[in-house]
């Protein structure tokens, strides 16, 4: 992939849209094309939801959850399976993709304390960097001066039939009109959230991967990247 690199300036990319959409499998590959530091933002509210789910906080008040925050340390690190999610030094990389994490994410996100604190983390994870961060605010809210802005989607029946592959290669069984429901809530509970809610930057590209392979996605990408 060509891309000019500056050496003073550090170009950011965001991928926002719901879920299933390919965002994180793009960013990835984004991000070893062109060396970059890839942020998974939702990963960070998985990590949340599991220290909640763990220590049966869900239900808490927001000053409850809130002054457990502190407590919870997320760190990213690449090994040779890939990234992998740390969370208050334990590899959670798997457990954040199961179902009983799926379920209560989109609720645990909505909380402000929650939101303001991954923020604030997100915008000095990607201080300086040359990054590619994914998720549902990024465009909007957490990287708002960012180069190149992606909204990324795709039909639900699409997105429920990626997500149930997904779910499969953990040995996680739901069938495919469970996880349209599934999804559908979530994208509900996602954008009609009072605080930074899933929505397109008014300067982001929409990209609609329904019929689209991986690699058509990367192309159409890679052709808004300047060039050297
Ligand atoms: O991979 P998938 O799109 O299913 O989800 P994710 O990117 O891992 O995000 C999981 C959930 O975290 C989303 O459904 C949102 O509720 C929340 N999230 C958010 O509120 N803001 C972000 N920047 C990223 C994720």
């Amino acid at each position: 992939m060509k891309y000019l690199k500056s050496k003073t300036h550090h170009y950011q990319i965001t991928i926002d849209g719901p879920a299933g959409s390919g965002k994180s499998t793009i960013a990835k590959l984004l991000t070893r094309e062109l060396g970059f530091l890839y942020i998974d933002s939702g990963a960070m509210y998985r990590a949340v939801t599991l220290y909640l789910t763990e220590k049966n906080l869900l239900n808490k008040s927001e000053k409850i959850i809130k002054s457990h925050l502190k407590k919870i340390k997320i760190n990213f690190r690449k090994n040779k399976n890939g990234h992998i999610v740390i969370l208050n030094n334990k590899d959670i990389s798997k457990k954040i993709r199961s179902q009983i994490v799926n379920k209560s994410v989109s609720e645990v996100s909505a909380k402000k304390n929650i939101r303001q604190e991954m923020v604030k983390r997100q915008k000095k994870l990607a201080k300086d960097q040359f990054v590619v961060m994914d998720g549902r605010d990024i465009g909007t809210t957490v990287l708002p001066n960012a180069e190149l802005k992606i909204y990324l989607t795709a039909s639900p029946y699409i997105r429920a039939v990626r997500r149930k592959k997904d779910l499969t290669k953990l040995s996680e069984k739901i069938s495919a009109t469970e996880l349209i429901k599934q999804i559908q809530k979530r994208d509900n509970i996602d954008s009609s959230r009072t605080i930074s809610p899933l929505s397109k930057a008014h300067d982001a590209i929409v990209i609609d991967s329904t019929n689209l392979t991986i690699s058509e996605v990367l192309k159409q990408i890679s052709l808004l990247l300047p060039v050297k």
